[in-house]
């Protein structure tokens, strides 16, 4: 290329003015927060050499407050394509350097045509979220430019994947974008997620609290469900999103991508059939039972510090994604309540909008009684479970290691709501209640008669167990296909994906559901 080309030594000379963002002393100040760059992020991200940067000259078109001296090229955000493991993702990466990573007109106009082009194309996208909002100079209009991200965030919806990575202040509305996407992911300690910061709740509730304790990475991957992972470095962040697009496809017409599998699909694990313990309310964890299933003992797992009576994730079994749904019995002993319905019903509808077989692990005493829970919305929030199994078209394969009991049987994707195969394990126990209480209603009069009234009730609850709370009633009727010996498990689980890879089923035609919100 001919070096003394003025014109291509200009054009040389914008690019590289476009890469110094707010300049060097916000770089450094980015850098001592512990924070990388916008592009640095990027070059993390995408395979190297890979990324290809769009709407590098755009500016912003305000002409008040100053504004109009200072149009730094691509207007604090990073937009453009790379690949990830070899497959296309776009991207874009808000760069803090330059107004503070605020969203303009122009600022947004750029994230948009990559959203657009993720849509038409079928190609995951990823938000990199690091600003302090609207462009405060440029009043509605900014506005209107989140307005405008958020209806594409609702467009792509159930299309492709949309990833959020917060690594930085997220608050006001712009917390809606990442929000209506498929998974957030922050940063301890460098990112935070509000409404309205300490400030406004000082001056409205007199409430007092630090930015972390409101709005923080830890905060929301355990208290309000907001996050689905939070990790200590931004490396770790950037990590986790390439390793959760490996279990997923580009877009809902692709199936996930498969690998040749290291692990024997025939392989047998001699220690589950031990795995449940002999008393019925001892605790066990059921993630070590899917490790012992899945491919290599691989579980990635999702939302791990909320509702932890609830687990979900993606592994593989036979090289082949699968979305995982399993009661934890270590934690509250695996009852469904508001949350654990919640978390388990995005992620369900994740993997059907994307073509992603569900596995469910099941040990469920029942829903989760209390005042706390029924005036929370029990019954609305219960449903939204049950709701995400029925409607579920991929394939759906449940295993019952112990319990399932009453209303959680019927919701923890049972055949009666379109599982494909329901498989018990000898230990499993399905019944309309546990022994003790159907005891106590049913045998109420006579145990009040009783002379030992302990020793009559022990009696009758070991008969209740051997009539109704085992697997053989509902294998009698059909609604459990096989009982299975646990050891088998994972050849039973491959085999049966096989027989439903080409499973096609359907919903009846409408605009959408009316899932209880
Ligand atoms: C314009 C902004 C800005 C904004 C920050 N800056 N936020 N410029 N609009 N919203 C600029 C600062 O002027 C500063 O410029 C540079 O970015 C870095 O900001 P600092 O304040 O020095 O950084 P820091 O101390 O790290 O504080 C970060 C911050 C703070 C906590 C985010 O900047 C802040 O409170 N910003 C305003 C946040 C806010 O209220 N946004 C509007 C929310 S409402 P210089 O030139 O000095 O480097 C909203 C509505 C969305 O967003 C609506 C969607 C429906």
């Amino acid at each position: 290329m001919p070096k003394d080309n003025p014109k291509i030594e200009h054009l040389r000379h914008l690019r590289e003015q476009a890469k110094l963002g707010g300049g060097e002393r916000r770089v450094k100040v980015q850098h001592d927060k512990g924070k990388l760059t916008a592009r640095e992020r990027l070059d993390l991200l995408l395979d190297k050499g890979s990324f290809r940067e769009l709407d590098m000259f755009v500016t912003h078109r305000s002409h008040d407050f100053g504004l109009e001296k200072n149009r730094p090229l691509g207007d604090g955000v990073v937009t453009g394509y790379g690949t990830i493991d070899g497959r296309p993702v776009l991207v874009y990466s808000q760069d803090f350097t330059v107004f503070g990573g605020s969203l303009s007109e122009a600022h947004a106009e750029k994230i948009i045509k990559v959203m657009e082009m993720a849509m038409k194309n079928g190609t995951p996208i990823i938000g990199i979220n690091d600003s302090g909002g609207a462009r405060i100079q440029e009043g509605v209009v900014s506005l209107g430019g989140y307005a405008d991200i958020f209806l594409r965030n609702v467009l792509a919806s159930g299309v492709i994947p949309q990833i959020s990575l917060i690594m930085g202040p997220c608050a006001g509305g712009a917390v809606y974008s990442p929000a209506i996407t498929d998974f957030i992911v922050m940063v301890k300690d460098t990112s935070y997620m509000f409404i309205t910061g300490p400030e406004v709740v000082k001056a409205v509730t007199h409430e007092d609290v630090t930015f972390d304790e409101l709005g923080g990475a830890w905060v929301h991957a355990t208290r309000s469900g907001v996050a689905h992972f939070a990790v200590d470095t931004e490396e770790d962040a950037i990590y986790t999103v390439q390793k959760l697009l490996s279990y997923i496809p580009q877009n809902n017409l692709e199936e996930p991508p498969s690998v040749t599998p290291k692990d024997d699909p025939m392989r047998m694990d001699e220690e589950l059939d031990d795995i449940v313990p002999d008393n019925p309310n001892k605790p066990y964890d059921m993630k070590e039972v899917i490790q012992h299933i899945v491919d290599d003992g691989e579980f990635f797992e999702v939302m791990p510090h909320w509702a932890q009576n609830i687990i979900i994730g993606f592994t593989r079994l036979g090289g082949h994604s699968v979305g995982v749904v399993a009661q934890q019995p270590a934690v509250l002993a695996g009852v469904l309540d508001i949350n654990a319905s919640v978390k388990a019903a995005r992620f369900i509808r994740f993997c059907d909008a994307f073509n992603i077989p569900l596995i469910v692990f099941e040990d469920v005493p029942g829903y989760m009684p209390g005042v706390a829970q029924e005036h929370g919305g029990i019954i609305r929030h219960g449903a939204k479970i049950l709701y995400a199994f029925a409607e579920a078209t991929v394939p759906k394969i449940t295993v019952i290691t112990r319990k399932s009991y009453g209303g959680a049987y019927c919701v923890t994707n049972s055949r009666h709501i379109r599982a494909d195969l329901v498989f018990a394990w000898p230990t499993a126990e399905i019944a309309v209640m546990g022994p003790d209480g159907a005891v106590k209603i049913i045998y109420k009069r006579q145990l009040a008669a009783a002379e030992d009234p302990d020793a009559l009730k022990q009696k009758l609850v070991e008969e209740y167990r051997e009539k109704l709370a085992n697997p053989y009633v509902a294998a009698s009727r059909g609604f459990v296909d096989d009982v299975i010996e646990p050891h088998t498990t994972r050849p039973r689980l491959i085999n049966a994906l096989e027989m439903l890879r080409n499973k096609r089923d359907t919903n009846p035609p409408k605009k959408h559901g009316n899932i209880p919100l």
